[in-house]
């Protein structure tokens, strides 16, 4: 979604504003923007729809625009059509201040009419807009910045990053938060704020995190914080511990394919020190093991993929723990009125610990009595912030939009989790529990063996990429993986696919299987192997084209059946959803590839969606 940098320094702002944006690109945006103050207090404002090429072409990559002090921004449009008039910053009608903002101004329209009729005039169909004009109208009345700024505050309602700066005061520029990330980067004689660290990692790695109702202005000198009530406070510095290669493509052609790559290394970094003497141990969590044999029943609530984790881990949690597990849409679960107690365990899955209706669903929770468990990858994000406890899965940045490693890593961790609170609550035999230990133990050495040889794949890929509608159908923890292998599949390819529970399809799909059809079909869970099979006959004689997936051990029974069949290595079943995404998610990528799409910028979709 929308990505807002600024900085202040000796260097020219305009060339570090556009890199900034370029590594926020991955966010998802349709326009963008930078605003600059120049030494004799002249405010350029420079934005245009599409990509941020055709900015930085207008500006010669930066160059033309003079001034150290400045704020960009990538739109992701919510209201008002991407176009340059819509695009951020906005200005103000006497030309001083400029705005760029993250979130939604819910009381937008009677502050825009209140504004009208003061003689204001607007531009855009933005809500931000209403912000830099009312910044106008209160720095009207004593010129100064700061004020103008905490009335505004107290006027706007919603959610808000907020960059702002004024052509009075060239050296500082201000930033102001509420249910939107934004953080303050710390620079020798320079000084950032971001929505998201990737946009400054390049300069620094030491940086502060903004909490809601803050404000910070920032000079090169040094950076002050104030609450709500005006009242400076001190805020703690934390440091990145990674740096900026791990937010570059390192030599692939996109970044998706290097974080599929990565995924053994991500889940040994995940998992591995969080295992001694072949236990699994999460020292850091507040839950003790009297709430957790409290628990009378486990939700889980994510959204995308990460619910798609939450959909493997109702299995896998079920059958280890013998406590009943839902997984919920965020999205659903806010308005549904859930039956959520003292004695309910919330996990709250989410990559970046930002997706606006997770983080709703976890307030709704948490105001109900619940205990919040998050496994979050972003560290220091609002979801990790307001969970009672939050498990990181240290995958390191994940920059294209279709998760991957992320994915991965949650879903180990979910496992884990599971394994912690078994061995707790004396559901898993010991015989169990090490059968599972040692399954995870492989696991990264069996996924490296799979990424080593991928020709099949790739094969199979230029055989289907044609396609227009594909079927994913898999049974139990099949399921699970198959919505996780569809939706990769059409978010970055655009196919139309849909992932079925084997045992629905003749409750009204099958209607679509025709000749030629491209079904999917799923057989790595082994304990229903036979019944997958029965499936892919079933589709097979209404005229699909079937490509299977399974276990090294059922591949030949699999290929008395099918020619074309997907293989992956046998592991405990807890585990096995882990190693058979990995080739969906190849299928996916180089589908994608062949048919010539924007594979880590697919159309339309956003990194984090901070919006509702
Ligand atoms: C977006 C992303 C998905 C992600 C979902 C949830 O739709 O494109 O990849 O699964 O948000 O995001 P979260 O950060 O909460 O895991």
């Amino acid at each position: 979604m929308c990505g807002i940098v600024g900085y202040v320094g000796s260097d020219q702002a305009a060339p570090i504003l556009l890199d900034g944006l370029a590594r926020l690109e991955y966010r998802g945006y349709d326009s963008a923007g930078i605003a600059v103050v120049s030494e004799n207090k002249e405010l350029q404002v420079k934005k245009s729809k599409g990509r941020l090429q055709v900015l930085s072409d207008i500006i010669n990559g930066g160059k033309s625009v003079e001034g150290v002090l400045g704020i960009g921004h990538t739109r992701w449009a919510t209201h008002g059509e991407p176009n340059d008039v819509n695009a951020h910053p906005h200005l103000s009608q006497d030309g001083k201040i400029a705005v760029v903002h993250n979130g939604i101004i819910e009381n937008y329209v009677e502050l825009r009419d209140f504004l009208k009729a003061k003689g204001y005039v607007f531009q855009s169909e933005t809500d931000t807009e209403v912000v830099t004009q009312l910044l106008s109208f209160y720095y009207a009345e004593d010129s100064d910045i700061f004020n103008a700024v905490f009335k505004v505050l107290r006027r706007i309602e919603g959610a808000y990053a907020l960059g702002i700066i004024c052509a009075d005061c060239p050296d500082r520029f201000l930033a102001a938060r509420k249910d939107a990330p934004l953080l303050v980067g710390f620079g020798e004689g320079e000084n950032f704020i971001a929505s998201d660290v990737t946009a400054i990692i390049k300069h620094t790695r030491e940086v502060a995190y903004m909490e809601d109702g803050e404000v910070a202005v920032i000079s090169a000198e040094g950076v002050s914080f104030y609450n709500i009530m005006e009242q400076p406070i001190e805020k703690e510095h934390s440091t990145i511990d990674w740096d900026v290669s791990a937010a570059e493509k390192g030599g692939y052609a996109h970044f998706m394919l290097k974080e599929i790559m990565e995924q053994p290394e991500a889940i040994r970094k995940t998992a591995f020190s969080r295992i001694r003497d072949n236990k699994v141990f999460f020292e850091d969590l507040s839950i003790g093991a009297e709430y957790i044999k409290s628990i009378s029943k486990i939700y889980i609530v994510a959204c995308g993929s990460s619910y798609h984790v939450g959909m493997v881990g109702k299995y896998n949690l079920e059958r280890m723990l013998r406590k009943p597990v839902e997984v919920c849409l965020a999205s659903e679960f806010r308005y549904c009125d859930p039956l959520v107690d003292d004695k309910s365990l919330v996990i709250v899955i989410s990559q970046s610990g930002e997706t606006l209706d997770t983080m709703a669903a976890l307030r709704e929770a948490k105001n109900l009595g619940a205990h919040i468990l998050s496994i979050v990858n972003v560290v220091g994000s609002s979801i990790a912030r307001e969970s009672d406890d939050v498990i990181y899965t240290w995958a390191g940045p994940e920059i294209a939009v279709a998760t991957t490693k992320a994915y991965s890593t949650q879903l180990v961790l979910l496992n884990m989790l599971g394994m912690y609170f078994g061995d707790i609550l004396g559901t898993l035999s010991k015989e169990e529990y090490d059968a599972i230990m040692g399954e995870l133990l492989l696991l990264p050495t069996k996924m490296e063996k799979m990424l080593e040889d991928i020709e099949d794949i790739k094969h199979f890929a230029s055989d289907y990429f044609n396609h227009s509608s594909v079927f994913f159908i898999g049974r139990n923890l099949d399921y699970a993986m198959g919505l996780e292998g569809s939706l990769k599949l059409k978010e970055i390819s655009y196919i139309h696919s849909e992932a079925y529970a084997s045992g629905e399809l003749k409750h009204g799909t099958i209607s679509l299987i025709e000749k030629g059809t491209l079904v999917i079909a799923l057989g790595t869970y082994a304990p229903l192997f036979d019944k997958a099979m029965s499936n892919v006959v079933e589709v097979q004689a209404r005229g699909a084209d079937v490509l299977a997936l399974t276990t090294e051990s059922n591949v030949s029974e699999m290929r008395k059946t099918v020619e074309n069949v997907m293989t992956v290595p046998e592991s405990h079943t807890i585990f096995q959803p882990s190693l058979g995404v990995v080739p969906l998610q190849l299928f996916a990528y180089y589908v994608a590839l062949l048919r010539g799409c924007d594979i880590d910028k697919p159309r339309n979709l956003a990194k984090s969606v901070t919006v509702e």
